[in-house]
């Protein structure tokens, strides 16, 4: 269980895991869902019912059946997009605590269907924020305005009571100093909606190699604003695992889900020497080896 341990991380498809978990379980979410690129994505569906003769153990030893309806590759089209996070958000919806909070973050072209879709999940009075990431990096294009932001859906489950740690959050320098008193100058101002932050260094410390990492700080940010010491986060789209690295540094727990070979590999590495974590369905010993098993 997770309790015991610092953190969890399951090498499986996310809907198989967030299935088994209990309700209200998780203080904090935070996702990156991979963005509607127009890759192909391969989608297994699955049907998951509680059932004696179930051979995946749950919490509390409730049993599930899991029967594989069908494997298809599919372009990732709006539609499928949203098909394929509905059910996993209905599910976080669940598992979240009375007063946790999801972070949702997408690319500045889905958005807007994806508020929507968590509108009808949550309510639209559970809408909290939409924070804006802005870095500056990479090309520009001269026919357009350059895109250079993501967008963070923040929800709560209950909009009268839930965590958020104004005064934990760290402090950030005034754009214009000269503009306030210099006490207030020298503390600094905690961060509105935009967030201004550089992209993950291509050849900082903090790079791991996964093409969509996300920067550090943001997700201290986050985690610092949004959950206590001890409390537990999920991220079940982890990639290289930032949340758990947030989760480190601010001393809560995590429970982290991918379904890439290469992301768990990559987390091996990231938590290397770290104790007290949990890996399911994957050893994190030999990561050139053949001793981990594909999601089933
Ligand atoms: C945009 S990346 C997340 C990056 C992460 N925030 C980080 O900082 O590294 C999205 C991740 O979702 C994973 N993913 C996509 N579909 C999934 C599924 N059905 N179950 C579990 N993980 C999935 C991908 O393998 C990928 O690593």
């Amino acid at each position: 269980m997770v309790q015991a341990t610092t953190g969890m991380i399951h090498f499986a498809d996310n809907l198989d895991v967030l299935v088994t978990l209990a309700d209200g379980t998780a203080n904090l979410i935070y996702i990156d869902p991979p963005f509607n690129t127009g890759k192909v994505q391969r989608r297994t569906q699955v049907r998951t019912v509680r059932s004696e003769a179930g051979d995946r153990i749950g919490f509390g030893g409730r049993r599930y059946l899991t029967a594989r309806i069908g494997t298809q590759d599919f372009p990732d089209l709006f539609d499928d997009y949203l098909a394929f996070l509905e059910p996993r958000l209905i599910e976080a919806h669940r598992v979240l605590a009375p007063d946790g909070s999801l972070y949702f973050h997408v690319d500045y072209r889905e958005v807007h269907y994806c508020k929507i879709l968590l509108d009808s999940i949550f309510g639209r009075e559970c809408f909290l924020n939409e924070v804006i990431w802005a870095y500056d990096y990479g090309g520009r294009s001269k026919t357009r305005w350059p895109a250079k932001h993501d967008n963070i859906l923040v929800y709560v489950k209950d909009p009268g009571n839930y965590t958020f740690n104004w005064d934990d959050i760290a402090r950030i320098p005034y754009m214009a100093p000269g503009l306030v008193g210099p006490g207030k100058a020298a503390r600094g101002k905690v961060p509105t909606d935009t967030w201004w932050h550089t992209i993950v260094p291509t050849h900082g410390p903090e790079k791991t190699g996964y093409p969509t990492q996300k920067p550090l700080g943001i997700l201290k940010r986050i985690v610092e604003a949004s959950s206590r010491r001890g409390d537990l986060v999920l991220d079940f789209f982890a990639g290289s695992g930032t949340t758990g690295a947030a989760c480190l540094a601010l001393e809560r727990r995590f429970l982290l889900v991918d379904n890439s070979r290469q992301a768990l590999e990559v987390m091996a590495r990231r938590f290397a020497g770290v104790s007290g974590i949990q890996w399911i369905g994957f050893d994190p010993a030999p990561i050139d080896g053949q001793t981990t098993r594909d999601p089933s």
